[in-house]
């Protein structure tokens, strides 16, 4: 079989968020995601991440289905509350990882802000980000002598859109366009974070956020504008001020942009991590259109954009589209609008198929998620080509896990977990990724 070649010392790695997959949330107070997933209605069939898929008990395994495959990096978050109680959890991961063979590279926050801060007015309030950059000093102090590469902030726009503009996420607070200074205190929490995690001897940092082509249904202009503005909000708005120090139009640069942050924001990074997934297409909103349903989350009317489904023959069994060429695309883009691009590493990219338990001779045939992490990987191979400085490569997911507001029917995973008995099954993909990785030369 032929595998898509990369230039050696490229790094290929899987991914997990804390919150998504340990469980074990007796051990710890509260973050927003278990005050958001008690209250009804939040999460498809009512599931939560109590258990989760247990990796808090089961992370010894986990760490070898993943070393097993001969990744490099294994990305994975802490969760900000149990590092408050039980610390010593991530002394033993980050232990076992090393001692497989396999790099850590942590991100600090994963949506999973401690309760008792967004009480306080969670991103809403400015001071989040100190409280942030408390916590990334307290992290590198505990674990710098084993942790090298560090990645700030999850995605910052879904967590601001989903969990502050909307209410589709924790904490739902539905603020709509009122929801922009929770942008700009992660914003400025991540800067705060670059400075307290280089302070404490921190070796390389980044950061990872979505981002993804966003086009006009039409050429009319109305469309465009209306396009533009999506793509600012979803993705400038959270790479202009690390990027280029500044935000992407004078609406959001009025109502947020104080310079002096700016600079705090804007300190140079190691290494720009980006989260793709699927295209976006966005046209004015026509009176009288029905809009619901395109997006797995509704959009509130009255708003100066609409998302309307972006053409494309294959879907992932979460709806997706698949596109792989637009991964290319926004990783040129990203190159062109900001010339000093730090080197960028694919910190997400995967599907969900809703793949069955292993048959009689114990396989999961998940062919689907091959060609798509195929063709995928050709998409970042063709943006080497055209130029663009990409190190490395993860898989999202390691395992099926809570996947937010759908809950655990949707499945990212490279391992099947069983939802009665939580036994983890490698699929198909992970085969195929392993030889990928093996099949690499790496001279
Ligand atoms: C997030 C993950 C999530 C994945 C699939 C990203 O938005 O960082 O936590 O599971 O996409 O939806």
């Amino acid at each position: 079989m032929l595998y898509p070649q990369f230039p050696p010392g490229f790094r290929f790695g899987m991914a997990t968020s804390a919150y998504q997959i340990e469980g074990a949330a007796d051990g710890k107070s509260s973050s927003i995601w278990d005050t958001f997933t008690a209250r009804p209605g939040t999460v498809r069939h009512g599931e939560d991440g109590r258990v989760a898929i247990d990796h808090y008990h089961r992370y010894a395994e986990d760490v070898e289905h993943i070393a097993a495959a001969g990744v490099h990096d294994y990305r994975f978050s802490f969760s900000w509350t149990r590092v408050q109680s039980d610390p010593a959890f991530y002394d033993r991961l980050v232990d076992a990882i090393l001692e497989a063979g396999v790099r850590p590279v942590p991100t600090l926050y994963h949506w999973d802000l401690p309760q008792d801060l967004e009480d306080a007015g969670g991103w809403m309030n400015r001071d989040t980000a100190y409280r942030l950059a408390d916590y990334a000093g307290t992290l590198v102090s505990r674990l710098g002598d084993r942790v090298r590469d560090w990645i700030t902030m999850n995605e910052m726009s879904v967590h601001t859109l989903y969990g502050y503009a909307l209410t589709d996420h924790a904490p739902g607070r539905g603020l709509g366009l009122a929801a922009l200074p929770a942008a700009h205190h992660q914003l400025l929490a991540h800067g705060l974070a670059v400075q307290a995690l280089r302070a404490g001897g921190a070796g390389s940092v980044g950061v990872a956020n979505q981002h993804f082509p966003v086009s006009p249904a039409s050429d009319d202009p109305a469309d465009v504008a209306a396009a533009g503005l999506f793509a600012d909000l979803t993705n400038w708005m959270f790479s202009d001020p690390l990027l280029r120090g500044e935000y992407p139009n004078e609406m959001i640069q009025a109502e947020i942009g104080d310079p002096r942050d700016l600079e705090v924001i804007s300190a140079p990074l190691d290494f720009y991590g980006v989260n793709y997934y699927e295209p976006t297409m966005i046209e004015a909103p026509r009176a009288g259109k029905d809009y619901s349903g395109v997006l797995e989350v509704d959009i509130p009317e009255g708003l100066p954009f609409s998302p309307v489904p972006v053409k494309s023959d294959e879907r992932t069994d979460f709806g997706w589209a698949i596109v792989p060429s637009g991964l290319t695309e926004i990783l040129t883009t990203l190159r062109d609008r900001y010339p000093n691009l730090p080197p960028v590493l694919i910190t997400e990219n995967g599907a969900s198929f809703h793949d069955a338990g292993p048959g009689p001779d114990g396989r999961i045939r998940d062919h689907q998620r091959i060609a798509f992490l195929e063709a995928h990987l050709q998409a970042v191979a063709a943006a080497q080509e055209a130029g663009v400085r990409v190190d490395g490569y993860y898989v999202w997911s390691a395992l099926d896990n809570f996947e937010w507001a759908a809950g655990f029917d949707e499945r990212f995973g490279l391992v099947h977990v069983d939802r009665e008995t939580l036994a983890r099954t490698r699929k198909d993909s992970w085969y195929w990724y392993r030889d990928l990785i093996a099949a690499q030369r790496r001279s």
